[in-house]
């Protein structure tokens, strides 16, 4: 079972125009699917789950879709943070916090506090997020460090750079699922990916349940991780 699943949650536009619908009815019934995930991997005692919710990338999409986002984010924090508790899972966030309005920013916070003392699932939310702008902030504080005179550049390791990123508290996902049949990584976790299993499928966000899960961890599990050795090393 792998301990760190990340899922990029796409094709709630797609799923939306295929039924005649607006953009945004499709990210109202893409939570519906984070609740039955979220769900899922807590009966499966997994550790860690990452969403990939809204990347940096996604402020260039039209104003109405960004602002429709951002109430969606509010009002399902608001209404699910009991549940997350009740269920023994602890909300996180990864991303630029300081982009997002000032509600959200509340709203996520008191989702953190509220949760903070769950022991099952850790449930952490990339919102606002790229990995590019993860890693130069990485860069940024280490660089700091070494002119204040605090650290030595020969003690930069892959440790010290990990502990510099936003993941610092989470092991490195093993598997990394994508929805609606895009192969690429958009901008997500690229550090911290370097040996995780790449799932890809065809199903949009909102039609992804519990049984396409169980897929694509039974997918994984018949994966030879290698890392690097031969397969007869791994006897
Ligand atoms: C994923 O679905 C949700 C976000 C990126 C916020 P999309 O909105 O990207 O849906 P498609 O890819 O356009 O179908
Ligand atoms: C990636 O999906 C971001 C999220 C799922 C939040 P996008 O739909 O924004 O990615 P691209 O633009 O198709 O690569
Ligand atoms: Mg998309």
């Amino acid at each position: 079972m792998p301990e760190h699943i990340a899922i990029i949650m796409d094709g709630n536009g797609r799923w939306a125009k295929e039924k005649g619908e607006s953009r945004i009815v499709g990210h109202y019934e893409g939570v519906v699917s984070v609740r039955d995930i979220v769900e899922g991997c807590g009966e499966l005692n997994i550790k860690y789950l990452t969403l990939y919710a809204f990347s940096t990338e996604n402020w260039n999409r039209p104003k109405v879709e960004v602002d429709a986002l951002m109430e969606l984010l509010v009002s399902t924090i608001r209404k699910e943070a009991d549940h997350l508790k009740r269920n023994n899972v602890r909300l996180q966030v990864i991303g630029n916090m300081d982009d997002l309005p000032e509600i959200c920013k509340i709203e996520m916070q008191e989702g953190i506090d509220l949760t903070a003392d769950c022991t099952g699932l850790t449930l952490i939310l990339a919102l606002s997020y790229s990995s590019k702008w993860e890693i130069l902030e990485a860069v940024k504080a280490i660089a700091a460090e070494v002119k204040a005179g605090s650290l030595d550049i020969n003690n930069i390791d892959e440790a010290l750079f990990a502990r510099h990123l936003t993941t610092a508290n989470y092991p490195d996902p093993e598997l990394l699922i994508r929805t609606s049949g895009e192969c690429r990584i958009s901008n997500f976790l690229l550090y911290q990916i370097a040996y995780a299993e790449l799932y890809f499928t065809e199903v949009h966000w909102p039609d992804f349940r519990k049984v396409h899960l169980y897929e694509a961890i039974k997918d994984y599990q018949l994966r030879e991780r290698r890392f690097g050795k031969t397969s007869e090393q791994l006897i």
